[in-house]
């Protein structure tokens, strides 16, 4: 039988199981990027493991999320980035230089590769014909040991790109129509795989907008084909040599197939505050403006800045509305530059942001309290942006610039017909493309050049906290109960005042769900042991794994949710805590501060491979939880979480 690329890259790279889906696979990881915010956890676990070298052929570790400086605390974590990028051997981009995944796209992202990210954006480079995945953090640190990354067999689900968009829709509006009809979940336990006459038509940059928004989905990654396109790509990035044919086998067979018509697409945008909450422009048109931000690593190339700027050439943005242009990368700011497009947008109003995540975690341009902002970014969570009520709508940046020059949110083929002369910019790949890593980069140190031998960890830069095994008998509080889609940033928020902590675990697990509930880090310590409570697909969002550690940290054992989110689930085995899938009827009843008891002996139940145990709630009623784990995990679970269990692989040689 014929097979999908998905396939083809995963047969290249397996080490262990079968392709079937749902069945766990072991594959080798070539890559992996890590960026700051998660990368200091990575190194400190890589340290643990008393490993000398990288043994990955290529890591790479970015500055990008938090490249404003506060104070001393992210300096000193960067510092220690870099030094541990030189003493084991992998890249370094300095802060400032961009976004991992538009770095890493434009250096390193090779077709056929397998690459493993701290980030869930990395699947990005799917663009690019590379099978890129977002794991947690100590997976990347374990993979950069050598060891096999393991996951569930993803089904591959074909996206079949027919006909050619029209005027004003572009690729933010091909993911933006996905997640309108399959909704945040309907990617999860797939890797999506565009073709069709469509998938060709589109640029390099088109295609890794839709392979980022492949996140929001919950896919475990979206890729592409690579056709001649790629290869002027890559050539463009001085990387010709890295090019290889990639395609499906003309008999591959996929669990299912979504068609979407190209030509039928219109502007899409997503209301607050879930990427999902999609209509078309016209449906929210009028509803005035004050912030149009374009970048973050889904809109943050040169080619998605371009249309903006050539939207704005001769014409001003509305007085009362602010725009702010944050490149995804140096590059992209060095050709707009270099090509005059800085200057054009500045003499249009608009201010420039140093590459970096920034404003995506709510780290700068937060919006005003009670305001409308619009932002070419891939999430607009609650609270994202820095304030709690916030209103952020996503789009292209077309409709972004649409906005910014209106003062509020239009159409732009609205706007093109009232102003008579303005015109769909349409994309173009071009442009000075920078030197490529063949030559010297200033601003990424390769390990030849590395400027460190040695860690260098300033006072904020503590220990990674170990678990004990898993012990027979798990019982305590449920201490929180949440609803459905509680994501990564409700658990750990990113926000600039809390995430300067991320490398001393004991002072940011104070913050834990503090969004949730402002008490809940003190309730869990004094409880010294207990649950969370969740309904469905809990731990959305990002790979942080703060998410898991820092619960680990305040004692909890277990996680009872109607269904999980893939990477947090993974990160909850991880660190020790027993995620246990509940039905609904259970997580009604069960209520905030129930008194709850994992019945059997779990460390033995864990071990043998039990799928069912019986939680016991306030002595009075009981019911069914599923664990629903690999023979790995459970040995993973009873070892106390992954680092114990690695340490002991590695001790016994
Ligand atoms: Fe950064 Fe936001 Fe992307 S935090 S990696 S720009 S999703």
């Amino acid at each position: 039988m014929g097979q999908t690329i998905t396939e083809k890259i995963l047969d290249d790279h397996l080490v262990e199981g079968e392709l079937t889906p749902g069945e766990e696979i072991g594959i080798e990881i070539d890559q992996v990027l890590t960026q700051d915010t998660t990368g200091t956890m990575v190194w400190l676990q890589f340290e643990a493991l008393d490993l000398d070298e990288v043994q990955t052929e290529l890591a790479a570790q970015y500055c990008d999320h938090q490249t404003y400086q506060f104070d001393f605390k992210n300096t000193d974590d960067h510092r220690f980035l870099r030094s541990a990028a030189g003493t084991f051997g992998a890249y370094f981009s300095r802060p400032g230089n961009g976004i991992c995944h538009q770095v890493h796209k434009e250096n390193f992202a090779a077709p056929g590769k397998t690459l493993l990210g701290s980030d869930s954006h990395t699947p990005t480079p799917g663009g690019l014909g590379q099978l890129a995945i977002g794991a947690g953090g100590l997976d990347i640190a374990v993979a950069m040991g050598g060891g096999p990354y393991y996951v569930e067999m993803p089904e591959v689900v074909n996206v079949q790109l027919e006909g050619e968009l029209p005027e004003w829709a572009t690729a933010k509006d091909v993911a933006l129509e996905l997640l309108r009809r399959l909704t945040v979940k309907g990617g999860v336990g797939k890797v999506l795989e565009y073709t069709g006459s469509g998938a060709e038509a589109l640029t390099i940059p088109e295609r890794t907008t839709i392979t980022n928004l492949g996140t929001e989905l919950g896919a475990t990654s979206s890729i592409f084909a690579t056709d001649e396109k790629t290869k002027e790509w890559l050539s463009l990035q001085g990387r010709e040599d890295e090019h290889v044919d990639l395609e499906p086998d003309e008999d591959a067979e996929y669990a299912d197939t979504i068609e979407v018509d190209l030509s039928e697409l219109e502007p899409l945008i997503a209301k607050p505050s879930m990427p999902d909450n999609v209509v078309p422009v016209r449906e929210v048109a009028g509803e005035s403006v004050d912030q149009v931000i374009i970048g973050s690593c889904t809109n943050g190339a040169y080619e998605d800045i371009l249309p903006a700027a050539k939207m704005l050439e001769g014409r001003e943005v509305g007085r009362k509305t602010e725009m702010i242009v944050a490149p995804g990368s140096k590059q992209a700011s060095e050709m707009l530059a270099r090509e005059g497009w800085t200057a054009e947008l500045m003499a249009a109003g608009v201010n420039f942001s140093e590459a970096t995540c920034g404003a995506c975690i709510g780290i700068g341009h937060v919006p005003a309290s009670d305001s409308v902002s619009l932002r070419t970014f891939n999430r607009n969570f609650e609270g994202r942006s820095g304030i709690e009520d916030d209103s952020v709508f996503l789009c292209s940046p077309e409709v972004a610039t649409a906005a910014a020059i209106a003062g509020e949110i239009v159409d732009p083929r609205d706007l093109a017909d009232e102003l008579g002369d303005l015109e769909d910019p349409g994309l173009e790949m071009g442009g000075n493309y920078g030197p490529g890593m063949g030559e010297s980069d200033p601003d990424i140190i390769s390990p030849d050049e590395a400027v460190d031998d040695d860690l260098i960890k300033g006072p904020n830069i503590g220990d990674v906290p170990l678990k004990d095994e898993l012990s027979s008998d798990i019982k305590g509080p449920a201490l929180l109960k949440m609803e459905d889609n509680i994501t990564t940033d409700h658990i750990i928020p990113a926000t600039a005042d809390i995430l300067k902590f991320r490398s001393n675990i004991e002072k940011l697990s104070e913050f834990t769900l503090s969004r949730v509930d402002e008490t809940f880090a003190q309730r869990a310590l004094d409880a010294d042991g207990g649950f969370l409570v969740a309904g469905e697909n809990y731990g959305q969002g990002s790979s942080r794994e703060h998410a898991a550690l820092c619960p680990m940290f305040l004692g909890i054992e277990g996680v009872l949710a109607q269904s999980f989110a893939r990477i947090h689930k993974a990160n909850l085995f991880n660190f020790g805590l027993v995620p246990l899938t509940i039905d609904e009827e259970t997580y009604e009843r069960i209520e905030q501060g129930d008194d709850v008891q994992i019945v059997d002996d779990v460390g033995e139940g864990v071990r043998e491979g039990r799928e069912e145990f019986t939680i016991r709630v306030n002595d009075d009623w009981e019911a069914t939880a599923q664990l629903d784990a690999s023979e790995r995990e459970r040995d993973i679970l009873a070892a106390g979480g992954k680092l114990s269990w690695t340490k002991a692989q590695h001790d016994s040689g």
